[in-house]
């Protein structure tokens, strides 16, 4: 407790992020990566396997993004460091550890991804429309762009803070929970370059038996093609929940990720550029 304390204390971030709770969230997620570090390890692999299968489509090796960095376990930090001119690691906050490296051209980025979170912040009452984001779309020196175990995460905290500050609709946040999704989406996919999405598909609580009692659709039917590689994610093991029930997440990777015609964009009305 302590530790996180201090961590919370001496990690940079603007005040909406920290009263938003992602500082809170990722300090969080470093803490359970640590006790559930053996049962997360497949995981953290099979994301850096996909990571080097997708850049393999680069034609060139000058910039590479990666949305969603974290405490970067999951990202093949170092190869990625030794193929790209540039590392650009993208997250709404860094944790202060993840920013101790040695390399120049990699370099930490804090940004709100959907561009949306600072307007909801201020304005909890009113759901923002949710606009495709334009970040990065005019770089012309990307060749990769990789979106890591991130976009099941995009509505999570947004919907905590509003439950907390503003009651709102289950339809309205049903549908803003879709419109951010499709979102993220169709920024990844105006990307010419290589990409990856690297997401979970299900979210799966098992009985004490290891029999799945109830899945979840974290994508909310948004994509139906088939991902390139799937594996699970034994998110929450039964030492962490403290109960006879676990938590596990079915992860997919898809490379070179582009909605399709398969995909269902019904979820929300039509989005501009913002
Ligand atoms: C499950 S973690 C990803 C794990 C991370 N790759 C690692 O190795 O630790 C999800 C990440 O998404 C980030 N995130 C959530 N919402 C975001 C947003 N709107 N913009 C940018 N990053 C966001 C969180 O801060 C968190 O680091």
């Amino acid at each position: 407790m302590i530790r996180e304390f201090l961590t919370a204390l001496l990690t940079p971030a603007p005040q909406w992020v920290k009263r938003m709770e992602f500082l809170n969230e990722a300090i969080a997620i470093e803490a359970r990566a640590r006790r559930c570090r053996d049962d997360w390890a497949p995981h953290q692999q099979h994301t850096k396997e996909a990571i080097l299968d997708a850049i393999k489509a680069c034609k060139q090796h000058r910039t590479v993004l990666v949305v969603g960095s974290g405490a970067c376990l999951d990202i093949p930090l170092a190869e990625l460091g030794d193929i790209f001119e540039r590392v650009l690691l993208i997250d709404i906050v860094h944790p202060l550890k993840a920013k101790r490296h040695d390399w120049n051209h990699v370099v930490h980025i804090s940004l709100d991804i959907t561009g949306q979170m600072k307007n909801l912040y201020e304005n909890p009452e009113k759901l923002p429309e949710m606009l495709v984001p334009t970040i990065y779309h005019d770089s012309s020196d990307i060749d990769a762009v990789l979106s890591v175990n991130l976009a099941s995460q995009l509505p999570v905290i947004p919907l905590k803070y509003l439950v907390h500050i503003k009651p709102h609709d289950v339809i309205d946040l049903n549908r803003f929970t879709k419109n951010l999704l499709l979102a993220h989406f169709q920024w990844l996919s105006r990307f010419t370059c290589a990409t990856a999405l690297i997401c979970d598909k299900a979210w799966e609580r098992l009985d004490g038996s290891g029999t799945v009692i109830e899945t979840d659709d974290p994508l909310f039917g948004l994509i139906s093609q088939k991902p390139t590689r799937e594996w699970y994610w034994e998110v929450s093991p039964r030492h962490e929940t403290g109960t006879e029930f676990s938590r596990r997440n079915r992860v997919g990777y898809w490379s070179n990720f582009r909605l399709n015609d398969s995909d269902d964009l019904t979820a929300g009305k039509k989005m501009n550029c913002s």
